[in-house]
């Protein structure tokens, strides 16, 4: 047996996880483990990891099945599976960060992922923490009439939205064909492994709610992501070199922070796992 420890980093948000080689096969029951932690705690940090590209593919898959990115273009050299975010993308003038404000990841797609994670290859010496909020606990939060208000009101997420708060990178032709439909998603939605309900935003992709005037929409959608960005939601993560974070996408929304010395480079592998048609 494997000894490993589990332990939370909040009270409500992430844990982290400690003594585990995942270059290593992992057996099933500490799969099933890591999994039900993944559930309760949607963050986990797992420290001291030591992965090439390949080695972070089949430790991904611990916690599901890979899903490509709509940006293929950005993949490391050699490995076309393995995705990264870093921070020397500039697009008419402007430095693109990926990830900026409060989002959830790919939800345009009708099938978003389930999860995204992030492995540390270069991390600026000071800065560029990951926040995460807690969305269950925003939506528990919420006054009653709220909660009667936006359940059952569908959401129109594009590949980027005209109200985006922020613009996205670069996207090559070849990769935007590609790009799906616009999913249709509840704004509340139930995870399906901890039955909890959860808001479902994403300012970059929103583009409208089904059946509302978008001043009323923008609106709304303004009046959540001020409630379920407050401090008392939040995991925020400080980077250590070693880290292999994954996040649930149906459980926390997510920022980067340009707050470094942009001459710095900060350069993560990043996969994505398959999710199912929100409810
Ligand atoms: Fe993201």
């Amino acid at each position: 047996m494997t000894s490993f420890t589990i332990s939370p980093l909040t009270d409500r948000t992430g844990a982290e996880v400690v003594g585990l080689d995942f270059t290593e096969p992992i057996d099933p029951q500490t799969r099933t483990t890591l999994n039900r932690a993944f559930a309760e705690h949607h963050v986990l940090v797992m420290r001291d990891q030591h992965f090439t590209p390949e080695q972070f593919k089949q430790a991904a898959q611990v916690f599901g099945e890979l899903q490509q990115h709509d940006k293929k273009e950005h993949h490391v050299p050699g490995h076309p599976d393995v995705y990264y975010v870093s921070n020397d993308e500039i697009v008419n003038g402007r430095r693109i960060i990926p990830g900026e404000t409060f989002h959830t990841d790919h939800s345009n797609h009708p099938r978003p992922p389930k999860a995204t994670m992030l492995f540390a290859v270069e991390l600026p010496s000071a800065g560029g923490d990951t926040q995460y909020v807690n969305v269950h606990d925003a939506y528990d939060d919420l006054p009653v009439e709220t909660k009667q208000r936006i359940d059952g009101l569908k959401v129109v997420h594009v590949y980027l939205s005209k109200y985006s708060p922020r613009p996205l990178g670069a996207i090559s032709e070849e990769s935007r064909r590609d790009v799906p439909a616009p999913g249709i998603h509840p704004l509340v939605r139930t995870h399906p492994e901890n039955g909890r309900k959860a808001l479902f935003l994403n300012p970059v992709r929103m583009e409208s709610i089904v059946g509302m005037e978008d001043e009323e929409a923008l609106a709304l959608i303004d009046e959540l992501m001020r409630h379920a960005t407050q401090k008392k939601y939040e995991y925020r993560h400080k980077w250590r070199y070693g880290d292999w974070v994954i996040w649930d996408n149906r459980s926390v929304m997510h920022q980067a922070n340009p707050d470094y010395d942009m001459s710095e480079r900060r350069y993560l592998y990043r996969l994505m796992l398959r999710g199912e048609v929100p409810v």
